[in-house]
């Protein structure tokens, strides 16, 4: 079901007293989709554990069940039953994504090289998305294209006979494009070299090595990594995979904890893969009480709990360099800025003009709307903090169907003199289903406001 097709819910954040507690955060999506990704493309059966019950990745989930892969939740396990490397089925009808760019990006590279033809919808953000960083590379392995208006959304692909595998320098920093390349190359005879000149996460990379893939990677003098993936090797599965909790979805309940005053919270089992821990490098940098205890590994993972307390923030500048480890972070950090003492600067976002939705406006209109001081850039932003945070707040947030924007702004109006309202709640589901009684029951005061 696309969630857009039912009425917005219009919801209301106001001055919470502190957030206390010890909360977990649901599994990281990034891992999630890709879990059963290749648990349903990988011979045998993925017991996979933690996974994120959003709605992004169910639209994974049904996607791969409607290519041949068998998906069943028993107690709090989902069992991944998967067709075998080369092995997919062609789906007999559309497969609708809703709101997951990662989804259909990923799945888009992976039936890419199959003689099949697949249909993709999605809603009216995912429809407004730019697919021709993927299709292009795809393109070049011999996959037609049929689409109604550029390359966007409503889409149809079908695969040549025998795919090309191809060396492709991936033109923009995305992890996304990174991996739907590779999975085009598990189904092309030879070596199919990704080369990927600002580093992204490598969740692709290390979880398909984990299933068996023969995927090598090198860094060359410029600093650039080369993936080398063997195609139509065998996946196997794995016995029990264990998905940690999201970096992009503690953001949250750690912005709210630095920001509304007396707050002492402790989060745990949140991944710490170094390609993820941007916000929290920066957080640290302005001052955040952010204690990492309890380092350990899951999943083959670097994970941690997070003891985050409320904190003097001071501005300062986040490099462009930084931007692919906290990508989904800005808006989050924007509202911290919000509280900071002097002036935050945020360069190199011009990806987050094609996130759920033009997140550098989204961010800007919605900092104006409760009369927060800033300067949106053609791909930076300035956020001037007031420290106390009196005065601001008041506004009414157009989220434009993007989860992360949502949430951002619901955390602005818990440490607001004046209550913070978002135009829709219901997008949180995509990737965070339990933010709102995690926030309440931490202390949050949420209330459903009229619509406009
Ligand atoms: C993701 C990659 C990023 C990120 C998205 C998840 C992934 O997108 O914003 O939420 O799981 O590969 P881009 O590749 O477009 O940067």
């Amino acid at each position: 079901m696309q969630s857009d097709h039912q009425a917005p819910r219009p919801l209301a954040a106001r001055l919470a007293g502190a957030l206390n507690g010890r909360v977990r955060v649901p599994g990281d999506k990034s891992i999630s989709h890709r879990a059963f990704l290749f648990g349903g493309l990988a011979a045998g059966t993925t017991r996979v554990h933690g996974l994120l019950e959003g709605e992004d990745v169910l639209a994974t989930g049904r996607a791969m069940a409607a290519m041949g892969a068998r998906i069943e939740k028993r107690d709090d396990v989902y069992i991944v039953d998967g067709v075998g490397n080369g092995a997919l089925l062609e789906p007999e009808g559309v497969i609708d994504f809703g709101n997951a760019g990662t989804g259909v990006r990923l799945t888009m590279g992976l039936v890419g090289a199959y003689d099949f033809a697949a249909t993709f919808v999605g809603d009216a953000s995912l429809s407004r998305r730019p697919m021709g960083r993927v299709l292009d590379p795809l393109r070049l392995i011999g996959t037609q294209v049929v689409a109604r208006s550029g390359d966007r959304l409503p889409l149809s692909i079908h695969g040549p006979r025998v795919a090309a595998p191809i060396s492709y320098r991936v033109p923009m920093a995305s992890a996304q494009v990174k991996s739907a390349v590779l999975l085009a190359g598990l189904n092309a005879p030879g070596v199919t070299t990704v080369i990927e000149p600002v580093a992204t996460r490598d969740h692709t990379e290390k979880m398909l090595q984990g299933f068996g893939a023969a995927l090598s990677v090198e860094t060359d003098a410029d600093g650039a990594r080369h993936i080398a993936l063997e195609g139509q090797g065998p996946l196997k599965a794995v016995a029990e995979l264990t998905v940690p909790g999201d970096p992009s979805s503690a953001a949250f309940p750690i912005v709210a904890a630095l920001i509304v005053p007396g707050s002492d919270l402790v989060i745990e089992n949140v991944l710490m893969n170094p390609t993820r821990t941007g916000l929290i490098e920066t957080l640290l940098e302005m001052g955040a009480a952010i204690e990492i205890t309890n380092r350990r590994q899951a999943g083959g993972e670097d994970v941690a709990d997070l003891h985050v307390r409320h904190s003097e923030l001071k501005g300062v500048t986040v490099p462009a360099e930084r931007a692919p480890s906290m990508i989904d972070e800005y808006p989050a950090l924007a509202i911290a800025a919000a509280f900071a003492e002097g002036k935050t600067l945020m360069q190199g976002l011009d990806e987050l003009r094609v996130k759920e939705s033009d997140r550098l406006a989204a961010v800007a209109r919605g900092l104006e709307a409760n009369g927060i001081p800033h300067v949106e850039g053609a791909d930076s932003l300035s956020v001037t903090g007031t420290p106390d945070g009196k005065g601001l707040g008041g506004g009414r947030v157009v989220t434009h169907l993007d989860h992360r924007i949502a949430m951002s702004f619901l955390v602005l109006g818990m440490a607001c003199g004046k209550p913070v309202t978002i135009d829709d709640a219901r997008m949180i589901a995509t990737s965070f289903p339990e933010f709102e009684t995690m926030m309440t029951g931490l202390g949050a005061t949420l209330e459903p406001a009229a619509l406009a």
